[in-house]
């Protein structure tokens, strides 16, 4: 090469070459990141800004019991099945209810059980439990619970339990000038499963296990910041001492004598006995298995609390509920004797109120599920190793599904037949995932509304601001001041 044509790398000239390699590097990763590969179609949408993708438009709350202001945005410019990205994930968001369905059906084909890293951090989900979580231990994971929620145990015992526990609780409300029944709610709910799950007593403990759940529950969905003082901070330790808690527990009670452990017949008992038999089954499985299921069960609260909000400002539902209820102690030859399952069977209005509840609620808005391999669907591909989330709350609010769909309007359901509600209604999820819980949150909440609407008046004092992001909160609470009817 002749002289003159070689470069001289003066120090000016190596920086601004650096510019421009860097500059080059930095459009090509924005370029990549904006237009993931794909072996077909992305659905449409925008992937937000690297690395925190659109996590903080995702934040952002509502003041409604309507979708998520971030999903309704999107829906309503790209259509029902959009991509972003949320928490240095890819995510393919539907709230088509067919492809919601069809994601249910592929559940270890082409998809399977996921969540976000934060959320999997609080539930100790590693990358193994995951995947291990299909076959016999899902399976088992619903057959145990079937056994001691389902309704064999309602039919056998709870529906007895509940109304006498019930009873106590809004009897103790009702010794108070008022009450804020948000966490109210949630405490009475904890400390009744934790008695199904382990024979919990909180009367007779000097462990507030409520208390931990409680805050729990307020951190999970928090941005996960996880420095001192922060919401998800509180929620990490109180991960760590249920989960010590519940150690020592189960210590306790493999070390209990055989007689002692045969009499109680509970959640944790069974799971101990199981240890035996199952080979997957250890210690430390009961521990999680206790710890999934005292917090899963707590998410009757959301409803129960939303339902004081909802009958206070629809005094119409009020009235046609109470005279549902007060039929039934007319019909009774003592009207103090136990609530039976005919008598729940035959509450028709009531659990068109529960079905209503349940719709304007969406305790969880949405499920999250990951491809295990290229998915195709309606002319898009979801490659491999995404994220799906399955907006079932898109259903419960869809105009052309629900008419009004912010009314609480419970007659709604009143001729609607099995095959359309178990269509138009999916609180619970879908296919082999569907919540085990959800008779007993049936029956729990249709009792609680048997004792609150025959032996105490109410009235909502103040309170009942809610925000939804994503899931329902209550900001200041409700406060409700309750009295024994005459
Ligand atoms: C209003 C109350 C409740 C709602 C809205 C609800 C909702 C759900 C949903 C949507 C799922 C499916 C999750 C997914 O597919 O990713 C689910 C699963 C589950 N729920 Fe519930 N749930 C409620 C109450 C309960 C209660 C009271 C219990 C326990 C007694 C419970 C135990 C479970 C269990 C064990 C699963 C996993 C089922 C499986 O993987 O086969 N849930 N729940």
């Amino acid at each position: 090469m002749d002289q003159s044509e070689s470069v001289m790398w003066t120090p000016e000239l190596a920086i601004a070459a650096a510019v421009v390699v860097v500059i080059g590097v930095t459009q090509y990763l924005i370029y990549r990141w904006r237009n993931p590969k794909c072996n077909g179609v992305l659905p449409p949408g925008s992937m937000g800004f690297p690395l925190i993708g659109e996590t903080i438009q995702f934040l952002s709350p509502g003041h409604t019991l309507d979708l998520l202001p971030f999903i309704k945005k999107r829906v309503h410019k790209y259509g029902p099945i959009f991509r972003t990205s949320l928490v240095g994930r890819p995510i393919v968001v539907t709230a088509d209810p067919e492809i919601n369905s069809f994601i249910y059906s592929q559940e270890g084909k082409t998809v399977e059980l996921w969540y976000l890293d934060s959320i999997s951090k609080v539930f100790k989900q590693d990358g193994e439990a995951r995947t291990t979580a299909g076959g016999g231990v899902h399976k088992y994971l619903r057959t145990i619970t079937l056994n001691h929620f389902g309704s064999e145990s309602i039919k056998a015992k709870l529906l007895a339990d509940i109304q006498r526990y019930v009873n106590k609780v809004i009897g103790h409300w009702s010794s108070q000038p008022s009450v804020e029944v948000q966490r109210q709610i949630m405490a009475m709910l904890y400390d009744f499963n934790a008695g199904i799950l382990f024979g919990y007593d909180p009367e007779k403990s000097n462990e507030k296990i409520s208390e931990s759940l409680i805050t729990l529950a307020y951190g999970f969905m928090a941005i996960p910041l996880n420095i001192p003082g922060t919401q998800y901070n509180k929620c990490l330790k109180a991960q760590k001492k249920l989960v010590n808690t519940f150690k020592a527990l189960v210590k306790e009670r493999r070390q209990a004598s055989v007689a002692t452990v045969a009499a109680r017949g509970d959640f944790l008992d069974q799971a101990l006995r199981d240890i035996e038999i199952e080979q997957f089954l250890t210690e430390e499985f009961v521990v999680n298995l206790l710890f999934g299921i005292s917090f899963a069960s707590g998410s009757i609260s959301t409803s129960l609390i939303l339902m004081f909000k909802l009958l206070a400002e629809n005094p119409s539902v009020l009235e046609e509920l109470t005279a549902e209820h007060n039929e039934f102690l007319k019909q009774r030859k003592d009207p103090e004797s136990p609530i039976t399952w005919e008598e729940y069977k035959s509450m028709k209005f009531t659990l068109q109120v529960i079905y209503e509840t349940l719709r304007l609620t969406n305790a969880m808005p949405f499920l999250l599920r990951r491809t295990i391999k290229d998915l195709n669907i309606k002319g898009y591909t979801i490659p491999a190793g995404w994220t799906i989330m399955v907006t079932n709350s898109a259903l419960h609010l869809n105009p052309r599904t629900h008419k009004d769909p912010l009314d609480f309007n419970p007659w709604r359901w009143k001729d609607q037949d099995q095959y359309s509600i178990s269509k138009n209604l999916q609180p619970f999820g879908g296919g082999t995932r569907q919540c085990a819980g959800a008779d007993y949150t049936r029956v729990f909440m249709a009792i609680f509304l048997h004792v609150l609407v025959t032996k105490y008046s109410w009235k909502k004092v103040k309170g009942g601001d809610i925000s939804r992001s994503p899931v329902l909160k209550f900001g200041d609470g409700i406060h409700v001041s309750f009295s024994a009817k005459a």
